[in-house]
C-alpha cells in the first residue's frame, strides 16, 4: 500500500513502534507525506487516531489526514500531510536536549491551553483508562486515586519522538493522537517528564516543567507514572 501511495516518489522508513508498526515518510517535490502502517492489534486504532487528528487540527498543529485505509492482510494505514520539522528525538536535538526539553514543555502547555475540554468527545481520565489495567496487583492504583488538579485535553502519548521541534527551537506541532483525551494535566506532565532519560542525558525534567510553567508536583507524577507503566 505504502509503494501505492508513493506512486513512484521515493518512501524511506523513518519509524518501528514496539506492537510492528512502522511510519514511512514519502519525499514529494516541495513537501513531505507520511503513511503509519500498523497490524491490527487491540491497542492500535488508525480510524479512531484519525478522527482525534481532524478534530484537534482545528486548535492546533497536528498532521492533516490524507487518507486511511485497510488492507485485506489484517493491516491499516494512515496517510497524512508532513509537519515541516524534526522530531525531539532527531540527533539536532539530542545533542541539545535542555532546549528540547524546553520545547516539549511549551508545546505540550500550548497543547492544553487551545483544545477545549468541552468540545472534546474523548476521556483519558483514570476511570476510563482503568480497564486497560492488566495485571491484578496494579488494580490498587484505583484505591487511591489523587484528586484532578486541572483537566485539559492530554495528548496521550506525550513521549519525547511526539513532539516536533522547528529549526528556530520551537515546538511546530504534535504526532501520534491515538490516546488523546480528556483528563488532569499531570497525566500528560508525569509521561512527557518520565519518557525524557529514555531519549536524553541528562534528562532536563526541570527544564521541561519550568517551560510549561508549574512546580513540580512528585505525587501526582509517581502516580500517573505508574498508571502509565499499568496500562
Ligand atoms: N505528519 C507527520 N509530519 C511529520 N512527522 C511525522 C508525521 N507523521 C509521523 N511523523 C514521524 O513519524 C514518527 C512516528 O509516527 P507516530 O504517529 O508517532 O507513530 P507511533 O505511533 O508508531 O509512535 C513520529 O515520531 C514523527 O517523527
Ligand atoms: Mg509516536
Amino acid at each position: 500500500m505504502v509503494a501505492t501511495i508513493a506512486a513512484g516518489d521515493p518512501i524511506r522508513l523513518v519509524w518501528r513502534n514496539d506492537l510492528g508498526g512502522r511510519t514511512y515518510r514519502l519525499d514529494r517535490s516541495g513537501h513531505t507525506e507520511y503513511v503509519k502502517w500498523a497490524p491490527d492489534h487491540p491497542e492500535i486504532d488508525l480510524e479512531q487516531e484519525a478522527r482525534k487528528l481532524a478534530w484537534a487540527g482545528r486548535y492546533t498543529v497536528v498532521p492533516e489526514v490524507l487518507g486511511l485505509g485497510r488492507d485485506t492482510d489484517h493491516s491499516a494505514w494512515l496517510h497524512t500531510l508532513g509537519i515541516p520539522a524534526m522530531p525531539a528525538v532527531a540527533p539536532r536535538w539530542k545533542a541539545d536536549p535542555r532546549r528540547a526539553a524546553r520545547a516539549i514543555g511549551t508545546g505540550l502547555r500550548m497543547f492544553h491551553e487551545r483544545l477545549p475540554v468541552s468540545e472534546c468527545p474523548w476521556s483519558w481520565r483514570i476511570r476510563d483508562r482503568s480497564t486497560r489495567i492488566r495485571n491484578p496487583d496494579d488494580m490498587a492504583l484505583l484505591d487511591v486515586v489523587p484528586e484532578e488538579d486541572h483537566l485539559v485535553v492530554c495528548h496521550g502519548d506525550p513521549c519525547v519522538p511526539n513532539t516536533l521541534i522547528g529549526p528556530d527551537g520551537n515546538c511546530a506541532g504534535h504526532v501520534d493522537l491515538g490516546s488523546l483525551g480528556v483528563a488532569d494535566r499531570w497525566a500528560d506532565l508525569a509521561v512527557a517528564t518520565y519518557s525524557l532519560p529514555w531519549n536524553y542525558s541528562p534528562a532536563y525534567e526541570d527544564e521541561l516543567l519550568d517551560a510549561y510553567g508549574i512546580e513540580r508536583d512528585g505525587d501526582r507524577i509517581s502516580y500517573y507514572r505508574r498508571l502509565w507503566d499499568a496500562t
